[in-house]
C-alpha cells in the first residue's frame, strides 16, 4: 500500500487524449495536486503516464467499475480524496422528436446517473478528507453546460441531461454543506474536442427535419473551429476550483460569458433568434418544407 501523501488529490473522470479531462489531469499536476485520471479505457490516456498522473479505467456507467476504483483509491490515499471533478460526458444530436430512445438512455446513464453513481460513492472519502487541510473544502466538480440554459435545437436530451446536471449539483451544494464539503457547478462553453463530431449527426432521408441537417453539420463544424482549446479551458477553471474563494458557479468556455449575462438578465426566449439561424429555422421557405413534411407524415399515418 502507497502511505497516503500530504499533496491534495484530484480524480477525474472522461480523461482521454484530446479532450477537456486530459487537460484538467495535466494541469491539476502541474499546480502540484497527485492526479487520478480515468477513462474508460487506460490507453486513450496513454500521453498522461509519461508523467506522475496515476491512470485507471472507469466506466461511470458500471457500479462494479466505480466499486474498484473506489477501493484503489482508498489503497493509495489511505482513504481521503480532496476533489472529485465529474467530466465524464457523452452528446447525441438528433430531433427531439425522433431520437433513438436507446442512445437517449444511454446518453442518460453516462451524463446523469453515472455522475449521481460516482457522487455517492466518493463522498465519503471527501468527508473523510474534510479534517486533514484546515485551509481548503474538499470539492466537488459536476460539468454542466451552457446548454443547460439555451434551448439548442437537435440537442434536446443532452440539453436535458445537463440541466439534470445543474439542478442536481446546485441542491447537492446545500446537502453537502454541513459535511464541510464545496460542490461547484461548471456552466461550460463550448471547447474543441471530440465530443462533437459532423460524422456522428445523422437523421436520415425520412427525417422531418432533413432540411436542416446539413447546417447541423455546419454548426458542428464551425464550432470546433472557432471554441477554445482544452488546455485553455483547463488554466481558466483549475485557478477557480483550488482556489480559496467559495465559488459555487463557473461559466467558462466559448460563448459562456454571452450565455451567463443573457440568462442572469434576458427573458426566457432571448436565446430563440441565435439559435434559430446556424440550423436553418430562420428561412420561411425550410420552415415550410418541414411543416408540409409534418402535414404528409400524419395524412399518411391516418389513412
Ligand atoms: N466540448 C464542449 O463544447 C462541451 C461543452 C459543454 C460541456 N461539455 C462537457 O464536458 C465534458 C467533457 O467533454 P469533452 O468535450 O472533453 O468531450 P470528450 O473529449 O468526448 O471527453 C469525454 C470523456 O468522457 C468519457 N466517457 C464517455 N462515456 C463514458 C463512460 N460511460 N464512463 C466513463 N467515461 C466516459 C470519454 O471516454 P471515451 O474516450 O472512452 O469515449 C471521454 O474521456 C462532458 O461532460 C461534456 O458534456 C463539453
Amino acid at each position: 500500500m502507497t502511505p497516503p501523501t500530504q499533496k491534495r488529490s484530484v480524480l477525474i473522470t472522461g480523461c482521454s487524449e484530446g479532450g477537456a479531462g486530459n487537460a484538467l489531469a495535466l494541469e491539476f499536476a502541474a499546480q502540484g495536486l497527485r492526479v487520478f485520471a480515468t477513462a474508460r479505457f487506460v490507453e486513450s490516456m496513454s500521453n498522461l503516464s509519461e508523467s506522475d498522473i496515476e491512470t485507471f479505467a472507469l466506466d461511470v456507467t458500471i457500479p462494479e467499475s466505480i466499486l474498484a476504483l473506489k477501493d484503489e483509491i482508498t489503497k493509495r490515499t489511505g482513504g481521503t480524496l480532496d476533489i472529485l471533478y465529474n467530466n465524464a460526458g457523452s452528446m447525441y444530436e438528433a430531433p427531439a422528436i425522433e431520437a433513438d430512445p436507446q442512445k437517449v438512455r444511454n446518453m442518460f446513464d453516462t451524463n446523469v446517473f453515472g455522475l449521481f453513481d460516482i457522487v455517492a460513492t466518493f463522498t465519503p472519502l471527501l468527508i473523510a478528507a474534510t479534517t486533514r487541510n484546515s485551509s481548503y473544502k474538499p470539492t466537488i466538480v459536476n460539468v454542466a453546460s451552457i446548454l443547460a440554459r439555451i434551448p439548442f435545437p437537435f440537442a434536446s436530451a443532452y440539453n436535458a441531461t445537463k440541466a439534470a446536471v445543474a439542478a442536481y449539483s446546485d441542491t447537492l451544494r446545500l446537502e453537502l454543506d454541513p459535511l464541510g464539503i464545496r460542490v461547484v457547478t461548471l456552466f461550460m462553453g463550448e471547447v474543441s474536442t471530440r465530443l462533437r463530431s459532423a460524422e456522428m449527426i445523422n437523421f436520415g432521408p425520412d427525417s422531418l427535419y432533413v432540411d436542416a441537417e446539413v447546417k447541423v453539420k455546419e454548426r458542428t463544424e464551425q464550432s470546433s473551429r472557432v471554441s477554445i482549446t482544452p488546455a485553455v479551458l483547463a488554466k481558466q477553471v483549475v485557478p477557480g476550483v483550488l482556489g480559496t474563494k467559495e465559488v459555487s458557479y463557473i461559466w467558462k468556455g466559448t460563448n459562456s460569458f454571452i450565455a451567463w449575462l443573457l440568462n442572469a438578465i434576458g427573458p426566457r426566449k432571448v436565446f430563440d433568434s441565435t439559435v434559430m439561424g446556424p440550423v436553418g429555422f430562420s428561412d420561411k421557405a425550410q420552415v415550410k418544407r418541414i411543416f408540409e413534411r409534418g402535414q404528409r407524415m400524419v395524412a399518411y399515418l391516418s389513412q
